[in-house]
């Protein structure tokens, strides 16, 4: 009987984990990314709000300041002037800062050359000269972000400046990102951990109810292929139970149809055919080839000595009478299912490869292939096997008649594995002797 268990394999548990694993992966990648970006633009945010905060209030304790946004541009910074600059390079992760009047003018710069320069049409100072907080994220490869802080991401902040409801004109603050691409990070880390945690949870759980589904199916199904196992051998004892002679003849010849197939599934000419799932079809089909005998009388089957030839030509109907039940059995079926080999098996078991068999007269690889490994598997065992009319025949009788009959009864390539392997079957004929 064929080992359902080693049939079912657990590739479906190894599949099930690759993919729930590479979905919940992507998941997690595509959360964390949205989380990630929502929480940098809520610190960022933070800095928005804080920063204008802090440039009203410091101009708040330096009123002086407010007077001089009126002065052209590169005139002297008075000393409270110069006051309100340095609170304003205090707050933290703040670097530089560059300070505009209300037409866009560069009023003050730690660069002398950008003094004087407008800047009106910058979309950002235009935003922040209406009253609105602007900000931009520059890259610091650019010259005149690359500062002594090694800063990678800078933040750049364009303020209002406002003074007793009047927009006086702007101020940007360069802010490093040490400190915050630090707690970026530190915010990052933590979305990105508790995620993993959720996605790792999530995979457990699909794979704990995955799991327990896939065993009861895998339950259900080895005890079905049992089932139908045992209903294939029943049916088979059935065909042979008038037939007393036969003994292990299914045992054995299912055992000689395996090797043969195995052996051919090497050659050129077969490799295409001889597939595993096929060669399991021909086990499980090889019992059933003589199943059509249960149509023939019993004065005929259990006949002792040879048949007359009317006789024959009744036992000759066991082929159509197998492949009709069998068909009739298959039709009721709405998938392809191992008894499309099991009827050309029975319907052909009998043709010979020059077309003097019966019932159809096929030639050569007219006839199925495996009916052609099951001719094989029958003579040799007929011939090993005693019956009413003859003893058994030594093994090597029976390999020099097979040889004999390449190209005749018997197909010439499927002769050439059966005498590759003529030792197991040797082997099989001792071990499942009647
Ligand atoms: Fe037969
Ligand atoms: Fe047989």
């Amino acid at each position: 009987m064929i080992k359902h268990s080693e049939m079912i394999r657990s590739h479906v548990i190894l599949q099930y984990t690759v993919i729930t694993f590479v979905v919940v992966l992507l998941v997690t990648l595509i959360l964390a990314q949205i989380m990630t970006k929502r929480v940098t633009e809520e610190v960022i945010q933070s800095h928005l709000r804080v920063f204008p905060e802090l440039v009203r209030t410091t101009l708040k304790q330096h009123p002086e300041a407010a007077r001089w946004f009126q002065s052209p541009p590169g005139e002297k910074v008075p000393e409270e002037v110069g006051e309100f600059f340095a609170a304003l390079l205090d707050i933290p992760g703040v670097f530089r800062i560059k300070v505009w009047n209300e037409r866009g003018d560069v009023l003050w710069s730690d660069r002398n050359e950008l003094i004087g320069q407008n800047f009106a049409g910058n979309p950002l100072l235009d935003q922040a000269l209406r009253g609105e907080v602007a900000y931009g994220k520059k890259s610091a490869e650019k010259s005149e972000n690359i500062t002594e802080h090694g800063a990678k991401i800078v933040l750049e902040v364009y303020s209002p400046v406002i003074y007793a409801g009047y927009v006086l004109g702007a101020v940007e603050l360069y802010e490093t990102d040490i400190d915050l691409e630090r707690s970026l990070a530190d915010t990052r880390r933590t979305v990105w951990g508790w995620i993993a945690v959720a996605g790792g949870v999530l995979y457990l759980l699909l794979f704990a109810i995955f799991y327990q589904a896939h065993y009861r199916y895998r339950r259900t199904t080895l005890r079905l292929l049992e089932t139908q196992d045992v209903t294939i051998h029943a049916l088979a004892y059935q065909s042979e139970m008038h037939d007393t002679e036969t003994g292990n003849h299914i045992e054995r010849t299912t055992s000689y149809v395996r090797l043969l197939a195995e052996e051919l599934s090497r050659g050129e000419r077969d490799r295409q055919v001889l597939t595993d799932k096929y060669i399991d079809s021909l086990a499980k089909s090889a019992p059933l080839h003589d199943i059509g005998k249960v149509g023939i009388p019993d004065t005929v089957l259990c006949k002792p000595g040879r048949f007359e030839p009317d006789e024959f030509e009744l036992m000759k109907k066991h082929s159509e009478y197998g492949a009709s039940v069998l068909r009739r059995a298959e039709a009721k079926l709405s998938f392809e299912s191992f008894l499309k080999t099991a009827i050309e098996i029975a319907q052909c078991h009998h043709e010979r490869w020059d077309g003097k068999g019966y019932p159809a007269g096929l030639q050569g690889e007219d006839i199925p292939l495996s009916a052609r490994i099951m001719a094989i598997a029958d003579i040799y065992d007929a011939l090993r096997s005693r019956r009413r009319y003859k003893g058994p025949y030594p093994h090597e009788e029976c390999c020099e008649l097979i040889r004999q009959d390449a190209g005749k009864a018997l197909d010439p390539l499927v002769v050439e594995a059966f005498i590759r392997r003529e030792k197991d079957f040797l082997e099989v004929s001792r071990q499942l002797a009647d």
